[in-house]
């Protein structure tokens, strides 16, 4: 059996001075992609929500809507490490709720590790979780989660106090046993900082490219949807319009009779029909 990416290949990184590449997954065929193209972390994220289930914001995702894609990227990969988001309201009620929803996300999906949002606040349940034997990746400055506190999707640590509150998030984080940390719309400067002051690898989105490794959602950087690019991300492929004209290819055909050809179908001796259509 393969052995998948741990968390200690993936601290040996930093230290080796490799970065980690993170990509969000969220199904059977783009996690056979993503290992075949060589991404450490498959990522079933919450934004799972948004660009999959057609959700506004992550807050409505549910343990059962992440279970059921998470087994599915376990399935399609065997090398690269299956890390799950957990959902809104699946963490903060209690350590104990964090710790039974964070096993389930590793015993009944299948992942290797959790990730949940925030810094300080969340230090202890991370603690929990982690004594219990679960690797937890934390993620700080914007968290979409909190979009409803935060007011919208917006730069975090703009101020001198709210850059030394991320830095204390950061150190909170390790300090309680995270294996790394995400730093998502944070200026690129402050990431560098916490970056430096971690021995754990921090993983960046929108956060500049001194970070320890960077992630991105799938859709974001195929160009599957035309109406929102994010700043941080950069479309490496047209995947949405490749789609659209290949289906309107597709219907074309069959509606001009063009599709199937002899070639997509199956053939038999003309006898055997003539004969079944005799007898029916
Ligand atoms: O759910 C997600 O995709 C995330 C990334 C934006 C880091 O948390």
């Amino acid at each position: 059996m393969d052995q998948r990416i741990s968390i200690t290949d993936l601290k040996a990184k930093k230290k080796r001075g490799e970065k980690v590449v993170m990509m969000t997954c969220y199904d059977y065929p783009s996690a056979r992609l993503l290992e075949a193209a060589g991404v450490d972390i498959l990522f079933i994220g919450d934004t799972l929500g948004m660009v999959v289930l057609g959700y506004d914001t992550t807050v409505p995702v549910t343990m059962e809507e992440m279970l059921h894609h998470t087994k599915a990227v376990v399935r399609g990969s065997s090398r690269a490490h299956v890390l799950a988001d957990m959902p809104f309201m699946s963490y903060q009620t209690s350590p104990e709720d964090a710790l039974r929803n964070a096993g389930r996300l590793l015993k009944e999906g299948g992942a290797q590790s959790v990730k949940l949002e925030g810094g300080v606040r969340v230090a202890e349940t991370v603690r929990f979780i982690v004594d219990a034997g679960i690797p937890v990746m934390g993620h700080i400055g914007l968290t979409p989660q909190s979009i409803n506190q935060l007011g919208g999707y917006k730069v975090q640590g703009k101020t001198p106090a709210a850059a030394v509150r991320l830095i204390n998030d950061a150190l909170a984080l390790e300090l309680a046993g995270a294996y790394a940390v995400v730093l998502e719309c944070v200026p690129a400067p402050l990431a560098q900082t916490i970056s430096d002051r971690l021995a754990i690898p921090t993983i960046g989105i929108g956060a500049g490219p001194h970070c320890d490794g960077q992630v991105q959602v799938f859709h974001d950087l195929l160009g599957l949807f035309d109406d929102f690019v994010p700043k941080h991300a950069k479309r490496y492929a047209e995947l949405g319009s490749e789609i659209r004209e290949a289906v309107r290819a597709y219907a074309g055909e069959v509606r001009s009779g063009r599709f199937p050809t002899e070639k997509e179908s199956f053939g038999a001796d003309k006898p055997v029909f003539s004969e079944a259509a005799r007898i029916a």
